[in-house]
């Protein structure tokens, strides 16, 4: 079973699913596509945006309730995509900001134009506090292009790479263009996750991803990938 760190199925917190209907239906698909771990990551930007986190904590439950009646094989947990604030490393250090199923990782996320300066620094800071940086979508940033600069931050700053599986199975994708598949070639990716969010184009793909990248490298590889390095949050 897949296991997926990035998931806006938490309804009423962020641009995720909006009602438990919603919720509903981003469970339907994730179930369907395989996936057994979701760690729910709605949008946070600490110490600047207010953020409903008692709502999050209740409709959580209420989702785990739920697919406990209805007899989902899901584990749900915690978790936040963090728009990285400079009061993001004390925030999470005090344990006002979610960390991935409550571990030392932390999925990070940065604005499109963030300059690469910036983003080195928010990485060093958050793993000086002492996290465990996951860039998300690391696929979206004008800053972060060459492989150089995703081995600086993995070997230096030990950071951790998410690519949208999305990223990997549509069509006409930059997946197929040169650079995507450097980053896939080089092996500097850690994991594979859907950000689904309550929109037909936006539900899990991870099984399409899964055998997109079988097929190019190789079953062990497309395992790691979609659920096997992400064991390394859960230990
Ligand atoms: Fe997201």
């Amino acid at each position: 079973m897949f296991i997926d760190i990035h998931h806006h199925l938490v309804y009423g917190v962020d641009d995720g699913a909006q009602d438990f209907e919603g919720t509903q239906r981003l469970v339907k698909a994730a179930c369907a596509d395989g996936i057994g771990y979701i760690i729910t990551t709605p949008h946070i930007t600490p110490g600047q945006v207010p953020f409903p986190i008692e709502d999050y904590y209740a409709h959580l439950r209420q989702t785990q309730d739920w697919c406990a009646e209805q007899g989902y094989v899901l584990q749900l947990y915690t978790g936040a995509e963090i728009l990285y604030t400079p009061e993001t490393p004390r925030l999470l250090r005090e344990g006002q900001v979610p960390t991935l199923a409550n571990s030392r990782f932390a999925l990070l996320e940065f604005s499109p134009t963030d300059s690469y300066d910036y983003i080195q620094e928010a990485v060093r800071r958050v793993g000086s506090a002492g996290f465990v940086p996951v860039v998300a979508h690391a696929e979206r940033y004008d800053a972060i292009k060459k492989i150089e600069q995703f081995n600086d931050l993995k070997d230096n700053f030990g950071v951790r790479i998410q690519i949208n599986a999305r990223t990997v199975i549509r069509k006409h994708s930059y997946f197929r263009g040169r650079w995507i598949r450097k980053i896939f070639d080089s092996g500097v990716v850690d994991y594979l996750a859907t950000d689904a969010h309550d929109m037909p184009e936006r539900h899990a793909c991870m099984m399409d991803a899964y055998h997109k990248l079988a097929q190019d490298y190789g079953e062990e590889t497309a395992r790691a990938l979609t659920g096997g390095n992400a064991m390394e949050i859960f230990q």
